[in-house]
């Protein structure tokens, strides 16, 4: 414990997440000495930061955003936002990226964040020390680089550390026989930017998660003839015009035609992996454990705490969940088990669960790889961590909102960014569609999901 018995507490990343732990930890002053935030790019932001450029950074690193420039939310704002910070009341609810962005300096204005972050600084490693007189015996040492000489390296003791890195920046292509032999252009939506450069050009897009759906759409308004491949049930929703549906690319044969699971077939000028991400922390201790398989971070206590660790916190982990509330939620918890108001079960406790936990999950026939996809528990997920911690749950009305867009997006992709959504005074919602019609709300009102 340093000095006045206040917890030092060291976070990696200044996106969205890290931001939200600053947030929480310079809120109780009490308890916590001011945070130091490590980023290694020179802005806040992460993902919305967009950049322009592929490839790497003029100082060698990879570029971090996998943002494209005509990118509009896909949450309403209404909900998208962290709950003790809406955005501007002007804009709709489907906002451009850019203003994201602008959100996000304004939560930093606001919440007075930018004195504790250290821009430029890379995070090389984060090992375990045994510390007689730590948090549970434990401190964390955290190295850094300075981001243009890694010669340059520091390292700083912490009590406890949330990893904020994000998880949407490694691109995963899957291993495909034959992908060698394909001879037009392969790219990752990682590396997409903008439609024009593929106007009018034949497309395979592996993959019909968010990014497919809204990269097809896009090479739909400029012409290009899209084959959407992917192995969910056929979409049944109107796609955009141009786009059509196959089974998975299984193999590219010797003349470099990708050949579908259907045993059909196509030739086309670009093959883009819209294939998702690797999760990776490069960083962290190997004694530390932590393992990533199939998409699966594993083993950690509430899908943040590794047992063996507990003052180590992998914050935002989860995905298919509405991620600035998860965040807020999440912080508000780690504060709550570092200021011991929820006394975490030991480890065998914490590592029983985890295991019960995952067992459940595979037992209702749910693959390795989406583990980690909570979708709508997330809210039962959200409520359990606010009560274990003791403080204030989400709005009530934000996951009967949440869940409802995703309806009317599974309706109607083409255009549900075009709705607003109104928070009445007593909690409920409306929602208007483009030509300001109101709709009915798809889930009954006090469906808790
Ligand atoms: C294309 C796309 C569209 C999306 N659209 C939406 C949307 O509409 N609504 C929504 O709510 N969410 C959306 N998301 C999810 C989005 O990822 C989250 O909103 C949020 O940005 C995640 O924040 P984060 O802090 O976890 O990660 P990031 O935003 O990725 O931030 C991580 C930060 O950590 C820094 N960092 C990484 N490693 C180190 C290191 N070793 N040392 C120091 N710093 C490091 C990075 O530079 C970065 O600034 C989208 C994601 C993508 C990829
Ligand atoms: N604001 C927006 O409009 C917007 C736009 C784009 C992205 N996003 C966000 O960005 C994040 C990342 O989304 P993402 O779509 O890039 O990643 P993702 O959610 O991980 O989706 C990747 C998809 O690729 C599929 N896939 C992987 N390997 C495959 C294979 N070999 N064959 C067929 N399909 C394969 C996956 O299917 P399985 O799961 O079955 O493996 C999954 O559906 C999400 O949070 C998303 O919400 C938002
Ligand atoms: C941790 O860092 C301190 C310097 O801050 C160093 O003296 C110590 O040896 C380090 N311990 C380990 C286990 O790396
Ligand atoms: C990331 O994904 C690639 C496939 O695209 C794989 O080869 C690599 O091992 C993965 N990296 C990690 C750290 O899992
Ligand atoms: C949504 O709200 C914005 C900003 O207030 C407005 O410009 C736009 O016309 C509205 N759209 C609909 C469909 O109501």
């Amino acid at each position: 414990m340093s000095g006045l018995g206040k917890l030092r507490v060291a976070v990696i990343g200044a996106g969205a997440a890290g931001l939200c732990a600053a947030r929480h930890l310079l809120s109780r002053p009490d308890a916590f000495a001011p945070p130091v935030v490590y980023e290694l790019s020179k802005n806040i932001g992460g993902t919305w930061v967009y950049e322009e450029r592929v490839g790497h950074y003029d100082n060698g690193l990879p570029i971090h955003s996998s943002m494209y420039r005509d990118l509009r939310t896909n949450i309403p704002k209404e909900v998208m936002s962290f709950p003790d910070f809406p955005f501007a009341k002007r804009l709709p609810s489907f906002v451009h990226h850019t203003e994201v962005r602008k959100y996000l300096e304004q939560y930093c204005d606001h919440f007075r964040l930018w004195d504790y972050i250290q821009f430029g600084t890379s995070v090389a490693s984060v090992s375990p020390v045994d510390v007689k007189d730590g948090w549970k015996g434990l401190a964390w040492n955290v190295s850094t680089n300075d981001g243009l000489d890694l010669s340059k390296s520091t390292t700083e003791q912490f009590d406890a550390v949330m990893v904020c890195n994000g998880h949407f920046y490694d691109p995963y292509i899957p291993a495909i026989p034959g992908l060698n032999k394909f001879k037009g252009t392969l790219m990752h939506s990682h590396d997409y930017r903008s439609a024009e450069p593929l106007a009018g050009k034949s497309v395979v897009v592996l993959g019909a998660g968010l990014s497919g759906l809204d990269i097809a759409m896009e090479l739909s308004n400029v012409d290009s003839k899209v084959i959407l491949s992917h192995g969910q049930r056929p979409l049944s929703c109107p796609l955009p015009p141009g786009v059509t549906q196959a089974p998975p690319v299984i193999s590219v044969l010797d003349d470099g035609t990708l050949e579908f699971r259907d045993g059909q077939t196509a030739k086309p000028e670009v093959f883009m992996f819209c294939t998702g991400y690797n999760f990776t922390f490069p960083f962290l201790h190997e004694e530390v454990g932590i393992q990533v398989q199939e998409h699966l971070v594993w083993p950690l206590y509430k899908f943040l705490i590794p047992p063996a660790y507990p003052s180590l916190f992998i914050v935002g982990i989860c995905r298919a969940i509405c991620p600035f509330p998860h965040f807020h939620i999440q912080s508000q918890f780690v504060l709550s088990v570092l200021d011991g108001s929820f006394r975490l079960p030991s480890r065998e406790e914490m590592e029983k669960d985890i295991e019960l936990d995952i067992a459940a999950r595979r037992a209702r026939g749910i693959a390795t790889r989406h583990i980690l996809k909570l979708d709508s528990e997330q809210w039962a997920y959200n409520d359990h961590l606010a009560h274990l911690g003791g403080f204030q749950p989400l709005p009530r009305y934000w996951s009967n909102l949440y869940e409802s867009n995703k309806v009317f997006r599974a309706r109607d992709m083409l255009n549900y960014k075009g709705y607003n959504y109104t928070v009445l005074k007593d909690m409920d919602w409306k929602v208007h569609d483009l030509h300001g019609q109101q709709l009915q709300k798809p889930l009954p009102a006090d469906k808790q999901i």
